[in-house]
């Protein structure tokens, strides 16, 4: 029997925060892989001579479900196989490095990283504006939409710049036509499981969490087809699109490496961590 270790951030404590590995161990455990939740701390060292991670000894692959960069990276330098491959989760959790990596591959909106600031104090005007208002500012390190700001206006732009002057950020054009709506595409191996649209009253963001409603929505030939280019490019097992309404299309709003599938699974019906199981397991017995 295969065995499988779903590493989870140790602080990960609520039922809700558990469901997501509980689901996928239970849908593992059903296709035949024993798999147990691993919560990722002190499990690993750099010995005097080598990497010592005696806890992982016996399983045949890894669920990363933690955004932590390190024990991926030790896992991987001794072999395992992990889903997703750390390389992948480092790109995604930092919105400016996917942005730079999806660079001529998909459409983006124009994005712009911002300048660091070393001072105590923020000069106002630190460099001229490069985009127009309304603005979006977005900490490169973020989610649920609570790190996602609109700065209609100059002195919005600088309060946010003075509140995030430690932490990396970006400014990124506003998509007018997309308002309040954007679409979450679920993807196992590049193909699209699960999709929907999301829809907000009163705000820019349409975040479930935020209080966004969800429909299922259908996935046409453009959205496979940029999904498809996003998880090769960021070498992605399991993702979820954010995808903004453009003009002329669709474009590229972020990649979650560690997407949540509960919401997603109420809205369609779709039993996302049987999919991400079945793939998993095909994988690793190199049938894909
Ligand atoms: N450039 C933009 N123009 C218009 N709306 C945007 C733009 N960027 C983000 N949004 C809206 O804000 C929401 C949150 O943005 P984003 O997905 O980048 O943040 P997040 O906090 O990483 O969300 P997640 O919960 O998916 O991790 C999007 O789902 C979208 O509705
Ligand atoms: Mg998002």
């Amino acid at each position: 029997m295969k065995r499988a270790g779903i590493l989870i951030n140790p602080f990960v404590t609520t039922e809700s925060e558990l469901y997501q590995p509980r689901r996928i161990a239970e849908e593992l455990e059903l296709l035949g892989v024993h798999a147990e939740i691993v919560p990722n701390a002190w499990k690993a060292q750099i010995g005097r001579d080598k990497i010592e991670m005696p806890c992982f000894d016996g399983y045949d692959f890894c669920v990363l479900l933690d955004k932590d960069k390190y024990v991926p990276r030790m896992l991987e330098k001794c072999g395992m196989r992990l889903f997703n491959p750390a390389a992948a989760v480092e790109l995604c959790d930092d919105k400016m490095l996917t942005h730079i990596a999806l660079a001529g591959v998909v459409p983006m909106p124009q994005t712009y990283p911002a300048p660091l600031c070393y001072k105590e104090e923020v000069p106002d005007e630190p460099v001229p504006l490069p985009l127009d208002f309304p603005v979006v500012v977005k900490e490169c390190f973020g989610s649920l939409g609570k790190q996602v700001y609109l700065a209609r206006d100059r002195a919005e732009l600088a309060a946010l710049s003075k509140a995030l002057r430690r932490r990396p950020y970006l400014l990124q054009e506003y998509i007018a036509e997309s308002a309040g709506r954007d679409v979450r595409a679920i993807c196992v191996g590049g193909e699209i499981v699960a999709c929907m649209k999301r829809t907000a009253e009163g705000d820019f963001r349409s975040n479930l969490s935020l209080g966004g409603r969800g429909e299922p929505y259908p996935a046409d030939e453009e959205m496979k087809s940029l999904c498809a280019k996003v998880s090769s490019c960021l070498g992605l097992d399991y993702c979820g699109v954010d995808l903004l309404f453009g003009k002329d299309g669709y474009l590229v709003c972020e990649v979650n490496s560690n997407a949540f599938f509960s919401g997603i699974e109420r809205v369609t019906g779709v039993n996302v961590a049987r999919a991400y199981a079945e793939y998993m397991i095909r994988t690793v017995e190199g049938k894909i």
